[in-house]
């Protein structure tokens, strides 16, 4: 069924004139391929097309990015300006520039909106990293999540309320929320986003999400909210993939999993990496870091036919799954919009050149883009 009404005919007129307005050079949403239709369109009706926009996007210096996010996508997350570091940087300081320029062209490209993300361990200022006093902690957390979640009541719809609160074995991570709260601090942030954003749906967020050993640790998660009567409406599989991994099955299973305790399913932070992989690594802690060389940077002045195609067919592999899922899948969020903005050119290695997203460098759509049009005519 369709889930967001406005996104074709009505929508190009309104992209157009309120990004006119607005002095960005966001002129129409034709698609990237011209006299086809978007990628957002031809999913309408499956799930939102979602992508992570930059500070270089919210304040319209990246042209061609937002031309692209006009006409190709439905959904935005932003990337970084919503973490608490970037947002409250100091116990009395909020920062709101960028954060209410990234809702507002939300608004203007009539775009599903998320938040991300109000508690994670990572991006987190040392005031609130370094606190060790219980009352002082749920002090910090409660104000964070009121006044955030609160300022954009009505606007945003939906939060990522917890990012990556699970080890690898499915226990807690000894975030220092875990730490000096116990588990009853993901009932509160849960509890105090819903209070604090009444009509926004509430995710938790994570990656590897597909492993089975971390699955029951989403699953005991869920179930802990639910007990507790309080609103859990998705859970979010950052999709930080490769080439090869995880399996197909794997990520089905935990869909059918997620879905099977009446939330909705998300597939948050979609890349595919290129490149090889400095220990086999998994996941995407963000607080990884390894040295750059020749071998681990194979392609940097352009990518092989070949390899291309292989990230043409995983994308292919993993859409196709979406679409079988479409009841519980509402959203395909992938973590950038072109090649130069993506993150994994900076992680786990710094100054790699990748390949992982569906428009390159230059902004123009990649073959992967091409297959992803046309998977639902086959
Ligand atoms: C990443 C951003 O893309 C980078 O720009 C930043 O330096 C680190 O964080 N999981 C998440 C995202 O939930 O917020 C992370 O984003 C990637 C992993």
């Amino acid at each position: 069924m369709p889930k967001f009404p406005l996104l074709s005919l009505l929508s190009a007129l309104l992209v157009a004139v309120l990004a006119a307005c607005a002095g960005t050079n966001v002129a129409s949403n034709a698609p990237a391929t011209p006299g086809a239709p978007s990628l957002a369109e031809v999913y309408a009706d499956n799930f939102y097309i979602g992508a992570a926009v930059n500070a270089r996007q919210i304040s319209g210096r990246d042209t061609a990015g937002l031309r692209l996010l006009a006409s190709d996508f439905s959904s935005i997350t932003p990337e970084n300006v919503m973490k608490w570091e970037e947002i409250q940087p100091g116990p009395d300081t909020y920062t709101w520039e960028l954060a209410d320029g990234y809702v507002e062209l939300g608004e203007r490209l009539d775009m599903w909106i998320i938040g991300h993300t109000l508690v994670w361990h990572s991006q987190l200022p040392a005031y609130v990293r370094e606190t060790t006093d219980p009352d002082q902690l749920r002090a910090y957390m409660e104000d964070h999540i009121r006044t955030v979640a609160g300022r954009y009541a009505g606007r945003i719809d939906g939060w990522d309320v917890l990012n990556e609160a699970l080890n690898e074995d499915g226990s807690y991570r000894e975030s220092v929320f875990y730490k000096v709260l116990g588990e009853q601090y993901i009932v509160d942030a849960f509890r105090l986003a819903a209070e604090a954003a009444p009509n926004t749906q509430l995710y938790y967020n994570d990656y590897n999400l597909n492993n089975p050993q971390k699955r029951q640790g989403v699953l005991r998660l869920v179930k802990l909210l639910q007990d507790n009567g309080v609103r859990i409406d998705g859970v979010g599989m950052q999709g930080h993939y490769n080439l090869n991994g995880p399996p197909i099955a794997e990520v089905e299973a935990s869909i059918d999993a997620y879905a099977g305790t009446g939330v909705n399913v998300m597939i948050t932070e979609l890349d595919l990496t290129t490149l090889p992989n400095p220990w086999d690594l998994d996941g995407a802690d963000v607080n990884q870091d390894f040295e750059n060389s020749p071998e681990m940077n194979p392609y940097p002045d352009g990518l092989p036919d070949s390899v291309s195609t292989k990230i043409a067919d995983r994308y292919a592999d993993l859409f196709d799954l979406f679409l079988r899922k479409d009841e519980a899948v509402t959203r395909v969020t992938l973590w950038g919009i072109n090649d130069a903005q993506t993150w994994l050119n900076n992680w786990p290695i710094r100054g790699r050149t990748n390949y992982p997203l569906l428009f390159d460098r230059e902004s123009r759509p990649k073959e992967a883009y091409d297959r992803l049009l046309t998977l639902k005519d086959n």
